[in-house]
């Protein structure tokens, strides 16, 4: 009796023991085979590119029915803005989406899209960016190896700043703002007597902390999770610039995917697109009255004449741009 159910235990536990060990080698082969795709962003997860891109990873992984598999990093944990760019082109990471701004370095026609009250309206930026002004950055980012899978909307920035109320451009003087890294974008500020100064997005709650810097320009939602609100007590509701992102993957990366996986990235891509530009107007208004909510914030709202001047006085920088008339205009006239 005893000898029957000892030999009836070890036949169990060889049992269980083959099916661990098939189990584990059949699920271990297919780990293998599955393309692992790192996407390293830098906004929080509760943004519309962190929202976004969560969105995106569901989706191939979806559509890839599980060949494809993605690991996100949001909020600068694996790159920071420019490095993620240097990385995506090293085979680091596989997908990016830094703002056109960040892009400037690499294509220096993007910074057509950092001049001031360029798009009057975001129907503006879709119609530009799906059109002429689109068509031209995909060939450009073609030229140095990047594949552009979509354009994404961050919204409209506004002006923050911890020293004092800014309705006036005179304001502005003498106050040290930080920057993406785009020559535009330093041209802007020392247009008003603004002094830029370019830092990673990741540094600047602690430099605004520290009063390193005395502002900075972005769009509400990421000055809500940012925390930028509780170290900038002054926001002007400026709307003055536009932020945008692009969806990246690298030539290379993209030459190695069978034709199908392809097909399956650029469908994830523009169903993403739909969802994110979406979002982005339903976030950005959500954080605009959390940070009134807070009460942490003075919030100054222009005029319309105040409006007129800020906007005829930056736009008188894009005479120092004869070469991007034609993209300027047709980002105004769209
Ligand atoms: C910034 O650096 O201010 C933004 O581009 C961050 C982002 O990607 O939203």
């Amino acid at each position: 009796m005893l000898d029957f159910q000892r030999g009836r235990f070890l036949l169990g536990t060889v049992a269980v023991i083959a099916v661990c060990f098939f189990a584990s080698c059949s699920s271990g082969s297919k780990e293998q085979d599955k393309i692992k795709i790192k996407f390293s962003h830098v906004a929080a997860v509760d943004t519309p590119k962190g929202k976004a891109a969560q969105f995106f990873k569901e989706e191939l992984e979806k559509l890839s029915k599980g060949q494809i598999e993605v690991l996100v990093y949001p909020n600068s944990q694996l790159f920071r803005d420019n490095d993620a760019i240097t990385a995506l082109l090293m085979g680091s990471v596989q997908i990016i989406s830094p703002s056109t701004s960040k892009m400037t370095t690499m294509v220096p026609e993007f910074q057509v899209v950092d001049l001031p009250y360029l798009f009057p309206s975001i129907d503006n930026v879709h119609k530009s960016f799906d059109g002429m002004l689109g068509t031209l950055f995909g060939a450009l980012l073609e030229q140095k190896n990047f594949k552009l899978l979509a354009y994404w909307d961050g919204g409209y920035k506004q002006l923050g700043n911890s020293r004092r109320v800014i309705r006036k451009l005179s304001d502005i003087k003498g106050l040290k703002f930080r920057i993406m890294s785009s020559k535009v974008l330093e041209a802007q500020f020392r247009h008003v007597g603004g002094n830029p100064q370019v830092l990673p997005f990741s540094e600047v709650y602690t430099a605004l902390e520290q009063g390193v810097i005395d502002g900075q320009e972005n769009t509400w939602f990421n000055s809500y999770s940012q925390k930028f609100f509780e170290v900038q007590k002054y926001i002007t509701e400026t709307n003055h610039g536009y932020l945008g992102y692009l969806l990246l993957t690298s030539q290379k990366f993209w030459d190695s995917l069978p034709p199908d996986l392809q097909a399956v990235l650029s469908e994830a891509a523009e169903k993403t697109t739909e969802y994110e530009r979406k979002l982005a107007v339903e976030i950005d208004t959500r954080d605009r009255q959390r940070i009134i909510d807070s009460g942490k914030t003075e919030i100054t709202v222009l005029t319309a004449e105040e409006r007129d001047i800020w906007m005829k006085t930056f736009r008188e920088i894009y005479g120092d741009y004869p070469q991007w008339k034609e993209l300027i205009d047709a980002a105004l006239n769209h």
